[in-house]
This record gives structure tokens, sequence and C-alpha cells, in this order.
């Protein structure tokens, strides 16, 4: 099934987190159940946002999470605390988590294996910045994040999903084009087997049906077309034709 996700990052309060869901479940009302849809808002809004999702058919999501499962780790959030709010998914290793925050591969991987531990899916995200595309690096750059992120763990492909965002067509508004998306999609595949790829990186309703007509792209992880309620929505619908 295809899974599309909307990663709003540090935006929305609890109370526009609720004015966005109520919006939105009346959008897609009458959406097939043939795509899983996912919200992933910042901490904050998770309790309101699943007072307002469950019994919807939009699952829960957060955009980070802490390996240990409590402790000293002042201003860390666990995996108990999530699932406990209705969270099934965690998007880890996001490329802001890597290059604003200094997340290396180690703690990734330590991350991915604390989500599987706890039944939380993790959505692993890799992707290579403009000067190793420049360099011709970037199947070797794929191919190590997911070595080191997944190190230790085997057959996971159908626990986990992969989102390959080139680190240059986030936020930038210059998406890959589905036939380069397409080309690491099908190499992801050919190191981990069968498992669900999404594309992200500048993602809007205009696009989203060119990605997903591509025979390996399986989903979508969408950011700023995320946040508005409507142009989430549009994506949603595309993605069932
Ligand atoms: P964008 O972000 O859609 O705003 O490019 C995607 C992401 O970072 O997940």
């Amino acid at each position: 099934m295809k899974l599309i996700v909307a990663n709003w990052k540090m935006n929305k309060t609890p109370k526009e987190t609720k004015e966005y869901l109520e919006t939105f479940l009346r959008l897609i009302e009458g959406v097939d159940d043939n795509v899983e849809i996912l919200i992933c808002p910042p901490f904050t809004s998770l309790c309101i946002a699943w007072d307002i999702l469950k019994g919807s058919k939009v699952k829960l999501g957060a955009q980070n999470c802490h390996y240990e499962q409590k402790g000293a780790f002042t201003g860390e959030i666990s995996l108990d605390m999530l699932k406990e709010l209705g969270v099934s998914y965690v998007i880890v290793g996001h490329s802001e988590r890597r290059w604003i925050f200094g997340e290396t591969d180690e703690l990734i991987n330590k991350k991915v294996i604390a989500c599987l531990e706890k039944g939380i899916r993790p959505i692993l995200c890799v992707g290579e910045k403009m000067e190793e595309r420049e360099a011709g690096m970037t199947l070797k750059v794929i191919e190590s994040q997911l070595k080191l992120a997944l190190s230790g763990l085997d057959e996971v492909s159908e626990r986990i999903d992969i989102a390959y965002e080139p680190v240059w067509a986030i936020g930038s508004g210059n998406p890959a084009t589905p036939e380069d998306a397409q080309l690491v999609h099908s190499f992801i595949k050919e190191l981990l087997g069968k498992v669900r790829v999404l594309y992200g990186g500048s993602v809007n309703p205009q696009n989203a049906g060119e990605f997903l007509s591509m025979p390996d792209v399986d989903g979508l992880l969408v950011g700023g077309a995320s946040l508005d309620p409507s142009s989430f929505a549009q994506i949603v619908k595309v993605s069932q034709r």
C-alpha cells in the first residue's frame, strides 16, 4: 500500500493542529482505504491530534525520538511516551536532524533499533547533498547511510520504510526528477529487497502524480505542501489514482 506522509516540522500550535485536522478529515471523506495517510505534527500537538484522529483512517507519527526508554535525558522524548499518545510511526534521520542537529549514523542506528523493539515503524530518511551528487557520489552516499543506519539488523525490510530525500531538494522548490528518484529507489530495493521507498523533497499537488507513476516510488514524504490541509488532501487524492 502507498504511504503519504505529512511532516509538519516545527509548525502549528495545538490550536492550529485542531483546526487543520478537522478540515483535513472533512476534505478526505470518501477517499478509499487503498493508501495509508500519516501526519507527523510536533510533539506538543500529538495529544490533541490523537484525540481527533483516533478511529479515522489517518495515522499519527512523530518527527523524532530518543532511543533510551527513560532517564536523565533532559529535553528528550521516549518511544513509550509516543506510543501512549497513539504514535505508530517515527521519522528517523531526517536531513534536518542530521545536518542542523548533528545526528550521526550511529545515533540513527540506535533510534531505528529502538523503534523496532517497541513495535513502532521507523521511516528512515537518506539523501545526498548537492556536492555529493555533483561528484557522482549519490548511490555511494545512500548505500553508506543505509548500511550504517541498519547495522546489526537483518531482514528488516518489511518492518521499516525508507524515505529518499535529496538534501538539495528539501524545501527548495527544486525537486529531483521522477526519473532520478526512480533510479535511487530501485537501487535501494536492490540493496534491501522488498521495502517501501518514499520520495521527499519539494513535493506538491502538481508533481505528486509524476513521482507516484514511477514503478519504485511507493509513497511521498511531504513538508511545506502538507501545511495547508487542502493541498495535502489534494496530494492524498492524487495518490489514489
Ligand atoms: P519539503 O520537505 O516538502 O518542504 O521539501 C520534505 C521533508 O523535509 O520531509
